[in-house]
């Protein structure tokens, strides 16, 4: 188990005392790339984590050591910023940002690892930011709370991983409940756990292992776009500062004014919000009849009008429709690679696995990954047993 493997990792590395942090990966039921829109989401945190293994070193250098990449990098809190290896920039950036908040972290030994699939879509790099933050934050008691550390990874992400996410990762990877969904509403941050209630229905994850290399850019175009259409409609519409001010209906007078793209765009995040307010309600029904199609709606969206999404995952998607007892389907995450997520009853499992890892060996000759989801608590400190 990675838990262990990190442990003994950090005895191995540096030895004697420590303690040990963790933050998990997310799921997101639906609400997609309409969070850095101040929209709606409704993410839960999974039982996949990140840990971290630490304790405070004096001086200035901090020693990083990766389990999943077997590698170590350092860095000087006070130095100039140093050239580092993908999976170190996400620490670094954690450091980095908590100064500039004005916190003064102190330097440190770490280890971690974790069980969170790289590249799924279910957040791992979240999840390290949240683990440092959590650590950091308790280790050289910054004050900070939940929510000020997710922005603090928030801006890690977008000033060091150069991708400009909204805060639900980190705020979800924060927050989370056992057995509940985040209600989160992205303009006031206002939040409410919902549990969720299935009946003999679950969620399970299916990822296509690929992740194809235009993500990052492709999500910060996505964004630009958004912001391009808000500019403009608010320049006609006075008072309308994100997407989250207006309807789809408010959206189609300017179509011509917007362009294809971008009006495509923005009519998704419009209509996707409109999708998380039915969800809720469906929930609370117990009507996953309709949770299901509004899954379905939450995918063509994403395929056709905002074009997040790739052939590996419309493969998934449109051959789990075909097994007997899905209600839903579709890609989740920031797209172009990582997992679907299909609402489905229990029953179904085996021959939704077998249909679509099937169709799936066919089109790619590679099999798909299945994940069935158990919803966690969010970050916070563990007990080294
Ligand atoms: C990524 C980002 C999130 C969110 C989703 C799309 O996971 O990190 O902030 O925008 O994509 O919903």
């Amino acid at each position: 188990m990675k838990k262990r493997q990190v442990i003994e990792a950090y005895k191995e590395k540096f030895g004697g005392d420590f303690r040990l942090f963790s933050a998990p990966g997310r799921i997101n039921i639906i609400g997609e790339h309409t969070d850095y829109n101040e929209g709606f989401v409704m993410p839960a945190a999974i039982d996949k984590k990140i840990w971290v293994a630490i304790t405070p070193v004096r001086g200035s250098a901090v020693t990083v050591y990766s389990v999943d990449y077997d590698q170590i990098s350092t860095f000087d809190i006070q130095g100039p910023i140093p050239e580092l290896p993908h999976w170190a920039l996400y620490s670094y950036g954690v450091v980095k940002e908590l100064q500039n908040k004005g916190g003064k972290p102190g330097a440190f030994n770490a280890v971690f690892g974790g069980d969170i699939p790289d590249g799924a879509g279910l957040s791992s790099s979240a999840a390290i930011e949240c683990a440092f933050g959590t650590a950091l934050n308790s280790l050289f008691d910054l004050g900070m709370d939940k929510l000020e550390i997710a922005k603090v990874g928030q801006l890690a992400e977008h000033n060091y991983a150069g991708v400009r996410c909204g805060l639900m990762d980190q705020f979800a990877s924060m927050h989370g409940k056992a057995g509940h969904v985040i209600r989160l509403d992205c303009r006031s941050l206002e939040y409410e756990y919902a549990p969720l209630n299935l009946n003999g229905y679950e969620f399970i994850l299916a990822d296509t292992r690929v992740k194809h290399s235009l993500a990052s850019t492709e999500y910060n175009k996505r964004r630009e776009s958004c912001e391009e259409g808000v500019l403009l409609i608010g320049s006609k519409m006075p008072g309308v500062k994100s997407l989250r001010d207006l309807r789809p209906k408010d959206i189609y007078p300017f179509k011509g004014m917007l362009g294809e793209e971008t009006f495509l765009c923005c009519e998704f995040v419009t209509e996707e919000n409109e999708r998380v307010l039915e969800t809720v309600t469906a929930l609370e029904n117990g009507d996953l009849e309709k949770v299901g199609g509004l899954i379905n709606a939450s995918h063509r969206g994403l395929r056709d009008k905002y074009m997040v999404s790739c052939s590996e995952l419309d493969l998934l998607v449109d051959t789990a429709l075909t097994v007997e007892g899905v209600l839903g389907s579709r890609m989740m995450g920031g797209g172009f690679g990582g997992c679907t997520i299909t609402l489905l009853k229990s029953t179904s499992v085996d021959q939704f696995v077998k249909t679509t890892q099937a169709a799936f060996q066919i089109a790619y000759s590679s099999d798909p990954v299945f994940y069935r989801v158990t919803i966690g608590d969010g970050a916070g400190e563990e007990i080294v047993d």
